[in-house]
């Protein structure tokens, strides 16, 4: 059994792994109506819970359609239509869900709470996302660019914002996937700092680039996100946006950049602010895509979970 926590505590031959998977159950699935089962059913007669401590569209519905087409079931379940909104422990409750579900996926706020699932439960965990990390989304990115653009060692990935939750984990990746990073940002926003030391140690070279236009420069890739997170306060609002305004994404920025750059925006987005409607809509975006590879990757990673 293994459990899919974070991009940085799993081994790059099993990231690799799980990006050719990724890759080979789309293959397999070309021409297919969406609902059909798949060839292999390597969740047959297993039940997957999905649990929710806050909003999601993307993972919820590619976690849920995917382990339905490995042969699987699932239970959607609301963090605060829990016992575990009202006072119930993470332990007791991972060791109860144990007893009934083969899987369990989590989008939780605190990073102490996926790390006690996983503790506690007998089944493995995953994390569909903490106020740090946002790994599966990672994947599927990765995914994403070596569909585009080929292997994605060596390139050059430029995130422009607010250094949260999913720049955390494409900092994660530059490490174990060997790609450079350049954070474009203003400082009170940057990465964690140990994030980025741990990616260096690695080999990745991870910079901070205080002027976006210089930040593109030989871009590959260029990224952003949503400058107030699902949980940011919504009395930063202004404060965020008055200091993240320069990185806007527009097609200004996006000419800087090496011309086959590619954009990606793992969305929810909010078009007009991080990234204009003419890059969302525009030929170098590629966020569809990027969006339909979750539903992929995540297959590719339960497979991991389950043949660990
Ligand atoms: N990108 C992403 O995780 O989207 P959702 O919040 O809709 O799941
Ligand atoms: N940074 C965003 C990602 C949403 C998928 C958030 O945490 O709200």
């Amino acid at each position: 059994m293994r459990h899919f926590l974070d991009i940085h505590t799993t081994t790059p031959d099993d990231l690799r792994a799980i990006i050719d998977t990724a890759k080979s159950v789309k293959k397999a699935r070309e021409g297919q109506p969406k609902a059909a089962l798949d060839a292999e059913q390597p969740l047959a007669d297993r039940m997957v819970a999905l649990i929710f401590e806050k909003p999601s569209t993307r993972t919820r519905v590619s976690f849920d359609v995917g382990v339905r087409q490995m042969g699987g079931q699932t239970m959607v379940l609301s963090g605060a239509d829990m016992q575990l909104g009202h006072g119930e422990t993470i332990a007791d409750t991972a060791r109860v869900l144990s007893r009934y579900v083969d899987m369990i996926m989590i989008r939780t706020f605190e990073e102490s709470t996926l790390h006690e699932m996983a503790e506690y439960a007998s089944v493995p965990v995953i994390n569909g996302l903490t106020n740090r990390t946002h790994p599966c989304q990672i994947m599927a990115d990765i995914q994403t660019f070596e569909e585009h653009r080929g292997p994605i060692a060596g390139k050059k990935v430029v995130w422009c914002g607010d250094g949260n939750n999913v720049c955390a984990s494409f900092i994660h990746a530059a490490g174990q996937f060997g790609f450079d990073l350049t954070f474009a940002g203003p400082p009170p926003l940057d990465p964690e700092r140990g994030f980025i030391e741990e990616a260096r140690a690695k080999g990745a070279t991870i910079e901070i680039v205080r002027d976006a236009q210089e930040a593109v420069k030989n871009a590959d890739l260029v990224v952003t996100d949503t400058w107030l997170s699902m949980h940011d306060s919504q009395s930063a609002r202004e404060r965020r946006h008055n200091m993240l305004r320069p990185y806007r994404v527009d097609r200004k920025l996006m000419g800087h950049a090496n011309k086959d750059a590619i954009f990606m925006h793992c969305l929810p987005a909010h078009r007009g602010e991080e990234v204009s409607n003419a890059v969302m809509d525009g030929p170098q975006s590629v966020i569809f895509d990027e969006a339909e590879n979750r539903l992929h990757a995540q297959k590719a990673i339960m497979r991991w979970c389950v043949e660990g």
